[in-house]
């Protein structure tokens, strides 16, 4: 377990981590593997095994170059995982990095847990290492402690944050298997995992995610997640037939729906007036473009989701075009 200090860097950490291991083990794999729309955070490195989007069009010269399969969207899954299979082939894919079961900030998209299952399984036949970066799917988020459970799968390195601390602190944590802690414990100083921070697994962010872990343990947490996923399920229930929503979509205590406006994506022009006119209502709902989605705290009540669910229906009449 490494400790560093964001969602961002436990990732970079994890790309060091992969990268290093190969070469420690002498022989070299240079290229990662990434999901189209995914987003794993804003240093160069994540940058780069990120969509490219508006969020990085500037830095574009320095983003490294990296091999992208497609998401795997309702029915097409299959072509994902020939992609991986194709692009892993010739062993120089280092890892595949994946946001387990939902891709957040690319439009809270979500896909099924066979599919994570299939890509472990390609990733291990060609010695690829499969990075899971669960720091936005982490603790509880899709109903699992870990989304990679759902799959029944262990990833060979791991990204934890914001949860950890149950978002209250800045800390991360980057876990590798045996095998890539192995290949960096050695008398041979050129082999050690060369990543230092002032701040590494600072005492007050450890602090408060013991606490967070007593919380976990001491209290029904697991109930807790159970019962909002269930409200989410019901709460989506009235927007199937409504006409100003498409894929009304929930995995654990994270639900999405699509408004349907003129324009889509991040920049959309309807994500400015949705959010003023949530925030006019006192409710924080932060719209990706054209996309609703709540992840609320988990001790949010019925009623306090419910009022978030019939402002959301507000906005459909008031901003949302028919089909
Ligand atoms: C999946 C994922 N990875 C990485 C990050 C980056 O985390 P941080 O903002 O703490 O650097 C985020 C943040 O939203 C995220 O959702």
């Amino acid at each position: 377990v490494f400790y560093s200090d964001s969602g961002s860097t436990s990732v970079e950490v994890a790309l060091k981590m992969a990268l290093g291991y190969f070469r420690n083990i002498g022989a070299p794999r240079s290229r990662i593997v990434v999901m189209d729309h995914s987003y794993h955070g804003d240093t160069i490195g994540t940058m780069s095994v990120g969509a490219r989007s508006v969020f990085n069009a500037a830095y574009e010269p320095w983003l490294f170059e990296v091999d992208t399969i497609p998401f795997p969207a309702a029915g097409r899954e299959q072509e994902t995982l020939d992609r991986f299979e194709a692009v892993s082939r010739d062993q120089r894919a280092a890892a595949l990095i994946v946001e387990p079961l939902v891709l957040g900030a690319g439009g809270m998209l979500m896909y099924p847990a066979w599919v994570l299952a299939e890509l472990k399984n390609i990733a291990k036949t060609s010695g690829t290492l499969l990075i899971a970066d669960e720091v936005m799917t982490g603790w509880g988020r899709t109903g699992t402690m870990f989304a990679c459970e759902q799959a029944s799968i262990s990833p060979d390195i791991l990204c934890a944050s914001k949860g950890l601390t149950g978002g209250a602190i800045p800390l991360a944590a980057t876990l590798a298997t045996d095998a890539i802690f192995q290949a960096h414990y050695s008398t041979d100083r050129k082999k050690t995992f060369f990543h230092s921070s002032s701040y590494t697994a600072n005492p007050i962010a450890c602090a408060a995610a013991l606490a967070n872990v007593e919380i976990w343990r001491d209290e029904p947490v697991a109930e807790r997640i159970a019962t909002l996923s269930g409200m989410h399920v019901a709460g989506l229930q009235r927007f199937r037939d409504n006409p100003y929503f498409t894929d009304c979509r929930s995995t654990g205590t994270i639900a999405a729906l699509d408004l349907r406006a003129d324009s889509a994506g991040y920049l959309a022009e309807i994500g400015p007036k949705l959010r003023a006119f949530f925030l006019d209502r006192g409710l924080l709902i932060r719209p990706l473009g054209n996309v609703l989605y709540l992840m609320p705290p988990y001790c949010i009540t019925g009623g306090e989701l419910d009022g978030l669910y019939d402002a959301i229906e507000e906005a459909g009449a008031r901003f949302g075009s028919r089909p």
